[in-house]
């Protein structure tokens, strides 16, 4: 099972990630989270200690260049365009409370997109941890489609937008989709964040047109400006489990299954 969550800044894209992510774990899978976004929060939403000293993958200067041929930063120069990266997720996962994440970090674009080292090994990365790992996977992405490739449109199994009730999240999430289906992914859905009232909520799914919605989850004084999702509300938790259930029907019954 391997999820992508996109959506515009701020909706909570990296608090919903948490969520999904504890919810595995507690249901006895392996759990695989990619911090993709590179304003990285993901480990410290997850509780990991000291999350400000997790070194991202775009600034292990060495690993990139033993990998690529390259130094990170480096433009118009040649470099490796498949890196190995099969050992990677063992090397560089950090693990908290059986969840295994790795940092990918943010890359400076040389302009004109041109594609630069880390940023080349970062994708080779996400598509192998795509399409060869098999725990379940969890990728925490900025408002985009970045990183994810046509090779990895089949073995992402949703992409997942999140929106809060507000015209500009709905359109992000519009344009995300557009974006996904350009690149092949077919399964996009939407989760409703930070929902205060049964306006918002009809707010949401009479404004998001086609896209599925599959889970809202209420506005929580427990997730509110916390940047850590250990302390639990029961209604959250329901429509986490609610969402689950949409996007992995077998979700109850597959405590087996990896
Ligand atoms: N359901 C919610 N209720 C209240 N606050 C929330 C909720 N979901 C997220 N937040 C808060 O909104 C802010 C942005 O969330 P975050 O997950 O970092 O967004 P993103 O990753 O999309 O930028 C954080 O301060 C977070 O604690
Ligand atoms: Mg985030």
């Amino acid at each position: 099972m391997k999820i992508a969550i996109s959506g515009k800044g701020g909706v909570g894209k990296t608090t919903i990630a948490a969520l999904l992510a504890q919810s595995w774990v507690a249901a006895g899978f392996k759990v695989l989270a990619i911090d993709a976004d590179p304003v990285s929060s993901l480990a410290s939403a997850l509780g990991f200690p000291n999350p400000d000293k997790i070194v991202p993958l775009s600034r292990m200067n060495e690993l990139v260049e033993e990998r690529t041929g390259a130094k990170p930063g480096s433009f118009g120069q040649m470099f490796n365009l498949n890196p190995h990266v099969d050992d990677l997720p063992d090397k560089i996962a950090v693990e908290h409370n059986g969840i295994k994440l790795i940092v990918m970090g943010g890359v400076k674009t040389g302009g004109g997109g041109c594609a630069c080292p880390e940023s080349t090994l970062i994708k080779a990365l996400v598509r192998h941890i795509i399409l060869d790992r098999n725990e379940r996977i969890i990728m925490d992405m900025e408002a985009g489609v970045e990183h994810l490739g046509r090779s990895t449109t089949d073995a992402v199994d949703c992409l997942t937008t999140v929106v809060e009730p507000g015209m500009r999240s709905i359109q992000a999430a519009r344009r995300i989709k557009d974006l996904a289906n350009q690149i092949g992914i077919k399964r996009v859905c939407a989760i409703g964040n930070k929902v205060a009232s049964p306006q918002d909520a009809t707010f949401i799914t009479e404004n998001i047109d086609n896209i599925k919605v599959i889970g809202i989850i209420p506005y929580s004084n427990s997730l509110k400006e916390t940047s850590n999702t250990q302390e639990k509300d029961e209604r959250v938790n329901k429509e986490i489990d609610k969402i689950n259930l949409a996007l992995i029907p077998d979700h109850q019954s597959a405590k087996t299954q990896r």
